[in-house]
Formats: C-alpha cells, structure tokens, sequence
C-alpha cells in the first residue's frame, strides 16, 4: 500500500472528505459536539494565525485518515511541544500503515516547527491504537485528572 500511500494537509474545499472521518471519530468516542465547534475547528485548520493543523492519509487519491495537531507553550522549554490530538482510519484501511504514516508526518512537521516533544493521550483499554503507539513513542506512565466544566 506505501506506494498509493501519500500524507498532505487536508485542503479548505475537500471539508466534505473530512467530514466522514471526523464524525467516525467522534462516534468512536461517543461523543457529540455542536456544529458551530466543527465549523470553527475547521477554520481554524486553514487559518495561519491558529496553531492547529489537520493532514490526511490519501489511498490512491481517497481520503482515509486523519489526524489533527496542534502546537503550545511548555513551561520546560523555549519552544513549543506539539499536542496530537485525534487520530482516525477509516475501519476497512486499517492496519496497512496509514496510522503509522500520520504519526509520522506530524514528527516530521513539528520537528520542522522547532517542537521538541510531540505527545498523545491514549484510553488503556484501546488495544488496537496501542499496538502502534507502542512501536512508534514510549509510554509516558502518566495519567491524566480532568476537571470539566
Ligand atoms: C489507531 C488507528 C488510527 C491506527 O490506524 P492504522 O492505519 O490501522 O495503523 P497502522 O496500520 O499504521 O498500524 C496498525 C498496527 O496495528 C496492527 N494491525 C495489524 N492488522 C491490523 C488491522 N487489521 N487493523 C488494525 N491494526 C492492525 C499492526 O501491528 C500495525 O502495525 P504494523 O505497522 O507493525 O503492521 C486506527 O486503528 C483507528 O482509527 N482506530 C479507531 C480510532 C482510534 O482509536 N484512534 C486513536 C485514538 S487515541
């Protein structure tokens, strides 16, 4: 598959191809949002004065996955860290390496960026995503407390 395989930022009219994979996504989570939360992370995506970035895993041409990022300040360094936030691939394209491939590109673009840490939370129970993880970062043993409000 690597051949058909090409990573690149999802452009501004292809918001009809995301779409599918962000709703995937969120149905994953059994999670719901407004619309209005969509239409401005969508924005903010082809805004150059927001920090957050989606690319997408195209399979000959079709979009298949994605992933969203997005860079902050860290007290512990002059830079930024880089935050992956949401990673999603289509059921029926996975495990041939487009995951891998997204990761990846969001490596090589917060490197780009001056980043010097890209980071991810993860359920523990998500064996499926783990088996990557694991291959690709290690397993910072912290856990995260929410406060939501
Ligand atoms: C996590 C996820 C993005 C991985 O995407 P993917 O395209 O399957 O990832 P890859 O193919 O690069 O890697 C999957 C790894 O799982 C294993 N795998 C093998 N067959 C697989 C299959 N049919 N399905 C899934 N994983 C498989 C392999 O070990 C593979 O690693 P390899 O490169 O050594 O072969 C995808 O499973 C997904 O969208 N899951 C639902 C949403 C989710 O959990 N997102 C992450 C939340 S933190």
């Amino acid at each position: 598959m690597s051949e058909r395989l090409l990573i690149r930022p999802v452009r501004e009219d292809e918001r009809a191809d995301w779409e599918p994979l962000w709703a995937g996504y969120l149905k994953f989570y059994k999670a719901t949002i407004a619309p209005e939360t969509t239409d401005v992370t969508w924005k903010r995506f082809h805004d150059d004065n927001e920090p957050m970035y989606v690319l997408g895993a195209y399979v000959d041409g079709k979009l298949t996955g994605i992933v969203h990022y997005l860079f902050h300040r860290s007290c512990w360094t002059v830079g930024n860290y880089c935050y992956l936030q949401d990673l999603f691939v289509f059921e029926g394209a996975r495990g041939h390496g487009a995951g891998r491939a997204l990761i990846e590109a969001v490596y090589e673009r917060a490197k780009a960026a001056g980043a010097s840490r890209v980071h991810w939370l993860t359920q523990n129970d998500n064996a499926q995503a783990r088996i990557l993880y694991d291959q690709v970062a290690d397993n910072s043993g912290f856990m995260q407390y929410r406060k939501i409000f």
